[in-house]
């Protein structure tokens, strides 16, 4: 069962036993756990990608943060061979039972989640304990990527083309697809809409090889209500799909496990983990950013030096935290933080958003689907198939306007998630699903899309270990409170169709703690029923928006470049200025692409005009340099 190689044994991270509670189901857990770290492809201890206890004092790019960004683009900037790269993660690398898609909600809370929870919440929230929200943060090697849904979802047209149309040249819809196909390995090409979609990218992109019956009855529900079942990631944006995800044979493809793992022989890249980047140094003559500071595993600080770029892909939390214990950011946050200004930004930390949705509980007739036991397990382990090897009905989702919406411009204003078999704790079977009385409980979560409610983030103090303080603001713009309750009513109206009619779906009409008063049902009862059990959607942007020169509410510029500094860059889902419709992993690698891009421009001294690059911009770099030299980078680019 052993595997032995010469390469370091990963981190074992949080098990599955213990990410279930324990209890009476332990000991199949564990056991469970055994079995899938002595698959390859599952432990991988031999391709994952190999990190050091000890780094250099210079190199020519710092990445901070292996996130969806952060370990994306460290593998493209090693790509290139001369240009030594550092990747620093607070984190450390992915626990195998992460790779199991079923279990993806098993590790939010544990110790690889960074468990923010905001600050007491005026609209929203109300219903939790302190009125505050909780947000799960991926604190691993690939981020979020490793505890997320898994759905590959890049958002409509209508978004790109309005960052591009608020004033950041080159992120119109036409200028950003060559960077999704740059990423993309996609398995079912000829099932997709020709001209959309690539192979040969890092990233493995498929449906689950598992539907549960109900996924397929769901999008007939909603082709019965007028939205058809398509690519969303197409020609359209409208409508209903089984989605796609980044599974590669069943299990989870991590960012970090598409794009480092197959970077581990280069020799330039070095990943250091359990490494907290707790300051840049930003020289006040030059304006340039030249070092960072890291709390290293030995719990050292250390200075290293950048000789060319620091690029923060630390996410939308903790890319303006690490700028505002820098002293770049609002002077008034700053001074009462007891950090000194060093240059002056106070969009730092502002424009953060998130969609924000609402869980509805339905009952269903249970049809008798096997749980979480050793039939189900050992299909898994042999096979990558059967409930584990998916997200249950979660790989279904769509995208539907409601009234306050314009179909012909196919930006749709609601997206609808769903919950539901999970083969993930043995410990209740399907996560408290399986009822008594021989029905079990599924969720349909409307979310709105364009929030515009806005919130904004603080450090608490200098200390760069205490969280910051997030004010998410969540439904203090009614529209989006508005918004969600037509979603909520296009919810129902989908489980009142045939389709779900035969399994007698029933909405659980129990009120909402704080809402009993009022009529359920009406408006005034949802608005209640939202505003007290709140559900933020995890797909955090905004905080480092990007804008143009001189936009006092934007921090970087089209180039992702940090407005008055030099050789400094944020990447990653805080540079959206507006949140993309959908799910944000697949635009947040996009955003990290386009980095890397960027960054070769200006340092390979590259003749083509900054934007828009394309895959043309890619070869036009290549040709311009030595193509022996640039080898590897051709074989990733
Ligand atoms: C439960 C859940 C489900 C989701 N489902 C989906 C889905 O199905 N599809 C989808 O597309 N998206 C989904 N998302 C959202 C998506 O995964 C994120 O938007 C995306 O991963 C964000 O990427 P990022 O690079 O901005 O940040 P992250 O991936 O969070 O990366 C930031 C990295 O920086 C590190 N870091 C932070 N501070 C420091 C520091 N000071 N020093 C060193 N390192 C630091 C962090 O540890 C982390 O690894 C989901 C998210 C969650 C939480
Ligand atoms: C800042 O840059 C100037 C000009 O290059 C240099 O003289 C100075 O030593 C730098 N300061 C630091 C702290 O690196
Ligand atoms: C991680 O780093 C901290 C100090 O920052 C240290 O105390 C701890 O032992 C390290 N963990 C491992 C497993 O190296
Ligand atoms: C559920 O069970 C019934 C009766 O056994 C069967 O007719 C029906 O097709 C099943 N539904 C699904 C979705 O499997
Ligand atoms: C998927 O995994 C199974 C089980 O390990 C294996 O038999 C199969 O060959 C794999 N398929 C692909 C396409 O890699
Ligand atoms: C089973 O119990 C749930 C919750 O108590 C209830 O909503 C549902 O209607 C019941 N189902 C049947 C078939 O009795």
């Amino acid at each position: 069962m052993a595997v032995t190689c010469d390469c370091p044994m990963s981190q074992p991270g949080p098990t599955l036993a213990a990410t279930c509670g324990g209890g009476a189901f332990m000991l199949f857990m564990g056991l469970l756990e055994v079995f899938l770290r002595s698959q390859c492809d599952l432990e991988d201890p031999c391709g994952r990608a190999q990190y050091r206890r000890h780094m250099d004092s210079v190199y020519d790019f710092i990445v901070v943060g292996g996130g969806s960004a952060g370990a994306a683009l460290a593998a493209r900037l090693s790509e290139v061979p001369e240009w030594r790269v550092l990747l620093l993660e607070a984190g450390f690398d992915e626990p195998t039972g992460t790779q199991v898609p079923s279990m993806f909600l098993n590790f939010i809370g544990s110790s690889i989640d960074w468990g923010y929870t905001t600050e007491p919440e005026p609209a929203a929230c109300l219903g939790e304990k302190g009125r505050k929200c909780y947000w799960p943060r991926g604190k691993v090697l690939g981020g979020t990527s490793v505890m997320n849904g898994m759905m590959y979802m890049r958002g409509s047209r209508a978004d790109f083309d309005s960052w591009a149309a608020a004033g950041n040249e080159g992120w119109a819809y036409q200028d950003v697809l060559p960077y999704f196909l740059k990423s993309e390995d996609n398995k079912q090409i000829e099932e997709m809409d020709q001209g959309y979609h690539a192979t040969g990218g890092p990233l493995t992109i498929s449906q689950f090889p598992y539907h549960p019956p109900l996924s397929y009855s769901i999008v007939k529900a909603a082709e019965e209500l007028g939205y058809p079942t398509r690519d969303l990631n197409g020609e359209t944006h409208t409508g209903f799909t089984i989605a796609q995800t980044t599974n590669r044979n069943g299990s989870r493809l991590s960012v970090a496990r598409a794009f480092l793992r197959p970077a581990k022989h280069r020799a330039n890249l070095h990943i250091m983990l359990n490494a907290t980047v707790t300051r840049v140094l930003i020289n006040q003559t030059t304006r340039q950013a030249y070092a960072v500071e890291v709390r290293n595993s030995f719990g050292g600080t250390e200075t290293i030096f950048a000789n060319n770029e620091i690029i923060l892909s630390a996410g939308a939390v903790g890319s303006p935290q690490i700028l505002q214990l820098s002293g770049v950011g609002s002077p008034e946050v700053l001074a009462r933080a007891g950090v000194p200004l060093v240059h002056k930004l106070p969009a730092v930390g502002q424009n953060l958003h998130n969609h924000v949705a609402h869980f509805l509980g339905f009952t269903m007739n249970d049809n008798n689907t096997s749980p979480l036991n050793w039939a189900t397990a050992m299909e898994y382990l042999l096979f990558r198939d059967g409930l584990m090897s998916g997200t249950g009905i979660s790989e279904v989702t769509g995208f539907i306007n409601t009234k306050y919406s314009d179909p012909s411009l196919d930006n749709p204003d609601v997206q609808l998630f769903f919950g539901g078999f999970l083969a993930d704790c043995a410990k209740t079977g399907m996560v408290g699903e399986r009822l008594d009385n021989g029905s079990r409980s599924i969720q349909i979560i409307p979310t709105v899309l364009h929030p515009k409610s806005r919130g904004r983030l603080e450090i608490a103090s200098a200390d760069p270990f205490e969280y910051p303080k997030i004010y998410a603001n969540y439904l203090t713009h009614p529209d989006d409170v508005k918004t969600l309750i037509e979603g909520i009513k296009f919810a129902i109206q989908l489980s009142e169709t045939k389709a779900l009619k035969k399994y007698g779906i029933k909405l659980d009409k129990t009120p909402v703690a704080g809402c009993e008063k009022i009529k359920f049902g009406c408006d005034a009862y949802w608005e209640c029923a939202v505003r007290m059990q709140t559900a933020p959607e995890n797909h955090q942007a905004g905080s480092c928006k990007m804008g143009p020169r001189g936009d006092p509410t934007a921090v970087v510029d089209n180039l992702l470049q940090v407005q008055g500094l030099d050789r400094l860059r944020v990447a990653d889902a805080s540079v959206m200025p507006a949140v993309t419709s959908g799910n944000t992993n697949a635009p947040t690698i996009m955003i990290a692409e386009r980095a890397a891009d960027f960054i070769k421009q200006r340092w390979l001294g590259a003749t083509t005009p900054p934007y828009p690059l394309g895959n043309g911009g890619v070869s036009n770099v290549l040709q311009a340099a030595d193509s022996t030299q640039y080898m590897t980078w051709q074989r990733w680019a």
